[in-house]
């Protein structure tokens, strides 16, 4: 970089602020690139004449602002995308009341985004372009007829001990330490999560879960004749743990339900400190904790974040995961560990559905053993945090500019808030009959009917014209039904 002497500082601009627009000028103009490391902060100081204090206080203001990132022991980076960025929702603040579920749209909302015709920027849903389909098909054949008599016969819970043998290595990641033995592969995490609340509930009960939350937890609590209580949920660190206490203490609930890693929707991930206190918190209480941490390797930065289950030192915590969104949403590969409710939730699985299918474990526990795992993590995550910015960056091309938006650290899904007044459900509409396009309006996000102005959108699908041309008409009619 070019040797800059800075201007004087003025009134109402501290040098540190200059320093930062100078940068976020030449990311703008493209002399620095996403991806591009920055000089070191020492090598800036000498370059544009400032103290060491001023490059890192630039640097932070850049990085609280989502142009930059810091990489461990590597320097500070220019974030891939988005080059404007906008504002971000703030916590929610849901009734206090617990409200029973209805979710007819949200199920309108899922089967609609499988018509081949729409956009799906609706559910999320990870595409097969992304994924190694090639290799789990050619696996799928290689176990079919390896163990032909296997793959086609009965099987009784936990499930498949090659597969639950190649979960419980990979669980160490995340903090956990178990064995095979304490885990029960299911069909996705769906129906791990639906075993769990059943076999900690009874219909009637209330359930503690964010707010917004994943829509498929609604649909589940329904079905179970459960009630919600939203708890307020920031959408960097999640739910408010003096909420949650209250209503513990209060008896209000039978169990808690979180999205604890990149939570669909708001992408909200806690720090290890804040994991710890709510386990001790739900532990000192006896209350279950469901774990759905169906995003937790699919973080952008860094290292995988560690799972609540990692804090639970009595059982407590029954977690939930599967291969859906990052080999195969349709293989129905999912586990559940169900600490001190193993044996409710063997039980229910078995009545329920006896099993998951043979040869889609065992395929998913071939691929797991056969090496080309992380790097294909490492692959997928890329892909995920470009379209996660692509999209934020045309939400700040095209639509309102009061718009805000979530800035997750991984998953693949963003959360964007308009202004009061806007209808989500009447885009909706307007979007899929009119254009074939799908989105999440907000209202399925809450048992409430609470996030009528706000949607989420799906990050999964490597971005194209069609995609850009979709968030143009979004953007839009956002503004037609707003003026
Ligand atoms: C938070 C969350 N949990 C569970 C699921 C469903 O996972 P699976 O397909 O493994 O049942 C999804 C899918 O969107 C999700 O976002």
């Amino acid at each position: 970089m070019a040797k800059v002497k800075l201007i004087e500082t003025t009134d109402d601009q501290n040098l540190y602020e200059q320093v930062a627009d100078r940068i976020r000028s030449l990311i703008a103009e493209g002399t620095l690139q996403p991806g591009d490391r920055l000089p070191s902060v020492r090598k800036l100081r000498e370059q544009w004449s400032v103290s060491i204090s001023t490059v890192l206080e630039a640097y932070r203001l850049l990085e609280d602002r989502g142009f930059i990132q810091a990489r461990p022991q590597s320097g500070y980076y220019v974030r891939p995308f988005p080059l404007t960025v906008p504002a971000e929702p703030t916590p929610s603040t849901p009734p206090r009341q617990p409200h029973s579920v209805d979710t007819s749209l949200a199920f309108r909302v899922s089967t609609t985004c499988h018509d081949p015709k729409v956009i799906k920027l609706g559910s999320a849903i990870p595409s097969g372009k992304i994924l190694p389909l090639a290799a789990l098909n050619r696996l799928m054949g290689q176990v079919l007829r390896s163990q032909p008599m296997l793959a086609h016969a009965y099987d009784v819970p936990p499930g498949c001990e090659p597969l639950r043998h190649e979960v419980a290595r990979r669980l160490l990641s995340a903090g956990c330490s178990v064995t095979p033995d304490q885990i029960v592969t299911t069909n996705g995490t769906f129906e791990a999560v639906y075993l769990s609340l059943k076999a900690v509930t009874q219909p009637g009960d209330t359930v503690a879960v964010e707010s917004p939350t994943y829509y498929g937890l609604l649909e589940a609590l329904e079905i179970l004749h459960l009630k919600a209580l939203e708890l307020p949920t920031h959408p960097r660190d999640g739910i408010s743990l003096e909420h949650l206490e209250a209503a513990l203490s209060h008896r209000q609930i039978a169990a808690c339900v979180l999205v604890s890693n990149f939570s669909n929707p708001l992408g909200s991930c806690m720090d290890d400190l804040k994991k710890k206190h709510l386990v001790d918190l739900i532990t000192r209480y006896q209350i279950p904790l469901i774990e759905d941490d169906v995003y937790g390797e699919l973080h952008f930065e860094g290292t995988r974040p560690k799972a609540l289950k990692a804090f639970d030192r009595e059982g407590m915590v029954l977690y939930c995961a599967s291969y859906s969104k990052v080999l195969s949403p349709g293989m129905r590969v999912g586990w559940a560990l169900p600490g001190r409710y193993q044996a409710k939730v063997e039980q229910l699985k078995w009545v329920i559905n006896q099993t998951t299918a043979i040869a889609p474990q065992l395929t998913v526990a071939a691929f797991l053993a056969s090496g080309g795992y992380d790097r294909h993590l490492r692959q997928l995550r890329q892909a995920y945090q470009t379209q996660t910015a692509r999209i934020t960056q045309a939400i700040c091309e095209y639509f309102p500019p009061d718009t805000k938006v979530t800035r997750p650290n991984g998953g693949q899904v963003l959360w964007v808030e308009l202004t009061a007044g806007f209808d989500s459900v009447a885009l909706f509409e307007e979007a899929l009959t009119q254009h074939h396009i799908s989105i999440a309006p907000g209202t399925i996000f809450s048992a409430s009917g609470s996030y009528r102005n706000c949607m989420r959108l799906n990050c999964g699908y490597p971005w194209t014209a069609e995609i850009d041309r979709a968030m143009q008409t979004l953007g839009y009619l956002i503004k037609r039904q707003i003026n």
